[in-house]
């Protein structure tokens, strides 16, 4: 179904609270191996309502491919009062960059619940919609990709250094040392080790 899409079929549209029940459908997918594991994600419990609220406070993407959500993840700035002229300026950032004047350069763009169900993995879907997101960030002047990630059940960290981000430090997590690591990466990713790899 979703054999071998290019870079060039993977769309991303902003959400609005309307799509909170995507968001619901896609993470209970993206997540499930958690489920098997002995500390299940908290994405899991979070239901329509919670994502609505975080959709209207702070701001979502989802990544179609044709019509289909595939991929959506969660993000919000830091400083977090900049939240709402965000929508404005990611909804434009791609298509007119000089569209945005409210972000601070210091200002950081923080992501989580980022997934993209287990059909449409393994095709750059991920790294398509947190460069897309880069993009629209770097193009208003925000520097750092943040994110905390899990470091077990499963753990999430080769994906992140893949995509260019560092870890910062670790944190404990229902009583478990270390369980969340603490990434990010310029928005401007290094180059990519290997020849041909240019994101997209
Ligand atoms: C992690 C996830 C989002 C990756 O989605 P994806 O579309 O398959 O990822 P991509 O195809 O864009 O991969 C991008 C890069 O990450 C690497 N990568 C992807 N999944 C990986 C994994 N589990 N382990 C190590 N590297 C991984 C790929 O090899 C690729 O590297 P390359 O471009 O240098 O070859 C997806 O597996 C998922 O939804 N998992 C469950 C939810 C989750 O863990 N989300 C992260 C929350 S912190």
């Amino acid at each position: 179904m979703f054999s071998g899409p290019s870079a060039g079929e993977w769309r991303v549209r902003l959400a609005s609270v309307e799509d909170a029940e995507v968001f619901v459908a896609l993470v209970q997918r993206g997540f499930a191996e958690s489920r098997r594991t002995p500390l299940p994600s908290s994405a899991l419990g979070e239901t329509v309502q919670v994502v609505r609220r975080s959709l209207d406070h702070d701001l979502g993407a989802l990544l179609l491919l044709g019509q289909e959500p595939v991929g959506c993840v969660r993000f919000r700035l830091e400083p977090r009062d900049l939240a709402r002229p965000a929508r404005a300026w990611l909804a434009s950032a791609s298509d007119d960059p000089s569209a945005a004047r409210a972000v601070e350069p210091a200002s950081s763009l923080h992501l989580s619940r980022l997934v993209v169900v287990p059909e449409a993995r393994g095709r750059g879907a991920a790294r398509h919609l947190v460069t897309h997101l880069a993009r629209a960030a770097a193009a208003v002047g925000v520097e750092w990709l943040r994110l905390t990630a899990r470091s077990r059940y499963p753990d999430a960290r080769p994906f992140w250094l893949a995509l260019g981000f560092e870890v910062t430090g670790y944190s404990e997590c229902y009583g478990v040392a270390e369980l969340v690591t603490h990434l990010q990466r310029r928005v401007v990713a290094p180059s990519r080790p290997r020849e041909g790899g240019s994101e997209s």
